[in-house]
């Protein structure tokens, strides 16, 4: 059905201040695309199929910023320790795993049906090191129906032996056999991922730079997440001012590269300011950096200046690939930053989490995370029926509360680009 109209609670951000709720309204979707929303439906409209929701909240699909496939499966375990003792410890382990395909495949096709049936519809994913474990995730997801950018892993140092590529020569060879061998697929793109600076040599970071001019690639990493992580990088890249500089002087930091960096805990006046002046996408991982002890983001800041930032689920630093669940916790890590270390920044509110998770992070993807005239329709269906509850509620309220609950269960369609997945 490529045009068709959709009823219900339509509700999405025009601003991050500005949350629209059109009740049992329409939205129209002609050709993948959003062309209007409407209280009542004009006559040119009405020869249309309808999808009727009556009574049900209507949400764009929510994008993920920053997720690693490969760690789903220990997520929620290990909690107890910071970055570098946490990948040492359990996170490398698992990733190494991933050479064995058989493990890669069960693994995969855990996280992409879950995946599918979270509110999410678009996602910015790191593999592992290996090749063919990530075009297999690649051709899951496509499968599937989702949008994303998937990342095979480069690192060449600082990496145990069991997950540490032979060479920066050998690292980039491998990474543009994937770009290769990834370019039958339609919906799920390669994009650059150097793990972060510790991790890769400047040799490695060299000739990705050249890879990503060659390729076009956008590229995602990790930025200022911890504070020993912070320290690793000045004494590596001691020619470097600021963590981000230690990416821009390769051209892998914004500008004409389409940039994610996930964290941005700890970024300094400097490395703010040059991701604000090259449109650096940051993605805010709430859940994560609570349970690394990394810190709390200073998201206020980012919106009052008005950066690129949307929400990332960081699994399995986040234990939950649920967006809602990371939208509540930005709210709620953003009050106990407030509380305990600076009363200049004032506390997220829905509307600016809703922002976040949506629109905010669907820009990555262009025109995404929206119902305006024009973005992609990406739509999620929630049913709050089985929400039990003696007192009316409006619109909003139930969509307060189904964002603070962060139910799975809850979502009962979900189109993206158009396309009806379930
Ligand atoms: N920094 C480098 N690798 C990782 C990772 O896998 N997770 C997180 N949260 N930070 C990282
Ligand atoms: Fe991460």
């Amino acid at each position: 059905m490529d045009n068709y109209v959709i009823k219900g609670h339509i509700c999405y951000s025009k601003t991050s201040t500005d949350l629209s709720i059109t009740e049992n309204g329409f939205a129209v979707c002609e050709n993948g695309n959003c062309t209007g929303v409407y209280e009542k439906l004009p006559e040119s409209y009405n020869p249309l199929p309808c999808y009727d929701y009556t009574d049900k909240l209507i949400i764009p699909g929510l994008t993920d910023l920053h997720v690693h496939a490969p760690q789903y499966p220990f997520r929620g375990l290990g909690m107890d320790l910071e970055l570098i003792e946490w990948l040492n410890t359990h996170t490398f382990i698992e990733e190494a795993k991933y050479d064995d395909l058989e493990y890669a495949k069960k693994a995969y096709e855990i996280f992409t049906e879950d995946l599918l049936h979270s509110a999410t519809t678009r996602a910015c994913v790191f593999g592992t090191i290996h090749t063919k474990a990530t075009i297999l995730l690649m051709e899951k997801l496509e499968n599937a129906g989702m949008k994303a950018y998937v990342g095979k892993v480069n690192m060449d140092r600082n990496s145990p032996g069991y997950l540490c590529e032979e060479s920066a020569k050998k690292s980039v060879s491998d990474t543009e056999k994937w770009i290769k061998d990834t370019k039958h697929l339609k919906n799920i793109k390669p994009i650059l991922t150097p793990r972060f600076i510790p991790s890769c040599s400047d040799e490695l970071m060299e000739q990705l730079a050249l890879l990503r001019r060659k390729y076009r690639l956008p590229v995602q990493s990790h930025l200022s997440e911890n504070l020993s992580e912070v320290q690793w990088v000045q004494n590596l890249c001691p020619d470097t001012r600021f963590y981000g500089e230690a990416y821009d002087k390769y051209g892998l930091f914004g500008n004409e590269c389409p940039t994610i960096m996930a964290h941005c805990v700890h970024s300094s006046k400097e490395e703010t300011d040059l991701m604000k002046k090259q449109n650096v996408f940051i993605a805010h991982c709430p859940e994560s950096n609570t349970n690394l002890l990394s810190g709390i983001a200073p998201v206020r800041t980012y919106l009052d200046l008005d950066m690129k930032i949307g929400l990332g689920s960081d699994i399995a630093a986040g234990s939950s690939l649920s967006i809602f669940r990371a939208m509540t916790m930005a709210i709620q890590c953003s009050k106990l930053r407030w509380r305990l270390t600076d009363q200049s920044l004032t506390p997220l509110n829905l509307e600016e989490a809703f922002y976040l998770a949506t629109k905010g992070g669907g820009e990555f993807f262009g025109k995404a995370g929206s119902f305006e005239t024009g973005y992609e329709f990406d739509a999620v269906v929630l049913d709050d029926s089985s929400i039990r509850h003696p007192q009316k509620l409006s619109v909003r309220e139930r969509l307060e509360r189904l964002i603070c609950l962060a139910e799975d269960k809850n979502i009962a369609a979900k189109f993206v680009n158009g396309r009806k997945l379930f």
